[in-house]
């Protein structure tokens, strides 16, 4: 997610036991030609490379093409092309959701991709512009037919926002339809939601994404793997919630206790200094409270007293302040 998945996000749900898999915010293809001093900082796919996928954008072939080579090179878990943003600035350049207009222009770009790149090649969608599953189905299908390895399907049209649910029944017969697997991605916004969703048994999808949730609570996938620890160990289908000794060591389980809130935003601010550049750092801790202070009793007032600060310093005064006047936990 743009300014929000970052390394310094990435440590902080780590400290909590981590997830599968992470995506960076997108990245302009362009831009990481462009000789710019921001370059390194998107590209860190830190602490955890092998489990995490580039996100590109662009409405360039030639650029994503070129943006693809550079990222094979480099460890991580995949290579994706958002078709899915539909931020005016982004659609009306032909990025994002625009791609999902053309399906001759979308199969023509991954059919050039894909020999570009042996890591896994996957694109993040819209339903599209209106609610036509036929249409849908038609441009994965092509996708798939160029050798796309995954789709994850973000069930909104285009233009609409968040208000809305996210229809999964989409995900859900798109998971049906296609051989390649299909992560689903929306609304899900509690732990016990993430669960559900990731269910092993009645394969809604193949995977499950999450965007603002994973912002609000850095520790819900630590919760939803202790909610899930009793089903997932008898569960024979590896996958969303898998039981080896690794996610054993990532996810002990047992009860989960809810983080300190004041502990948890502090050390958010410490990782944005280490892992941010200067000039990114108020931009991405006003971004990360918008979503983090939904935890707190005056969550409101205390994003605005956040939003008001001009340095991370003046933020890490607000939040001690905030939180010596109010024990919320
Ligand atoms: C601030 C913000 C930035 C986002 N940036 C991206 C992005 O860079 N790439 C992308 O594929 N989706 C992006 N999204 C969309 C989310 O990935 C996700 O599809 C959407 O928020 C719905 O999922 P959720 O209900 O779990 O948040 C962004 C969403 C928000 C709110």
């Amino acid at each position: 997610m743009a300014e929000l998945s970052h390394r310094a996000l990435r440590e902080l749900i780590e400290s909590f036991g981590g997830c599968d898999e992470y995506f960076t915010e997108m990245i302009s293809a362009g831009a990481l030609f462009g000789g710019g001093s921001f370059e390194k900082w998107y590209l860190d796919a830190g602490p955890c490379p092998e489990r995490t996928v580039y996100q590109l954008v662009s409405a360039d072939a030639e650029q994503l093409a070129r943006a693809v080579v550079l990222l094979d090179g480099r460890e991580c878990a995949g290579i994706d092309i958002n078709m899915g943003c539909s931020a005016p600035l982004i659609r009306k350049t032909g990025a994002g959701v625009a791609w999902m207009a053309d399906i001759d222009r979308a199969g023509q770009l991954i059919a050039r991709l894909r020999p570009l790149t042996r890591r896994r090649l996957s694109v993040k969608l819209r339903t599209g512009f209106n609610d036509d599953f036929d249409y849908l189905l038609r441009f994965c299908r092509r996708l798939e037919a160029e050798g796309l390895d995954l789709v994850t399907l973000h069930p909104r049209r285009a233009s609409e926002k968040f208000k809305r649910r996210a229809r999964w029944d989409y995900v859900e017969s798109l998971k049906q339809e296609l051989s390649i697997p299909v992560a689903g991605n929306g609304d899900i916004d509690s732990a016990e939601a993430l669960v559900e969703k990731a269910r092993p048994q009645g394969s809604l999808c193949d995977a499950v994404m999450l965007g603002r949730a994973a912002v609000q609570r850095p520790w819900i996938f630590a919760h939803a793997q202790a909610l899930a620890a009793p089903s997932i160990s008898s569960s024979p289908r590896p996958g969303i919630f898998r039981r080896d000794s690794e996610s054993e060591r990532r996810f002990p389980s047992g009860t989960f206790r809810l983080p300190n809130l004041e502990e948890t935003a502090l050390r958010f601010l410490e990782l944005l200094a280490r892992h941010q550049p200067p000039e990114f750092h108020i931009s991405r801790a006003r971004r990360f409270f918008g979503f983090f202070c939904k935890n707190f009793k005056w969550g409101t007032w205390l994003a605005n007293s956040l939003n008001r600060e001009e340095s991370l310093l003046g933020m890490e005064e607000v939040l001690r302040k905030y939180c010596r006047e109010n024990e919320e936990n």
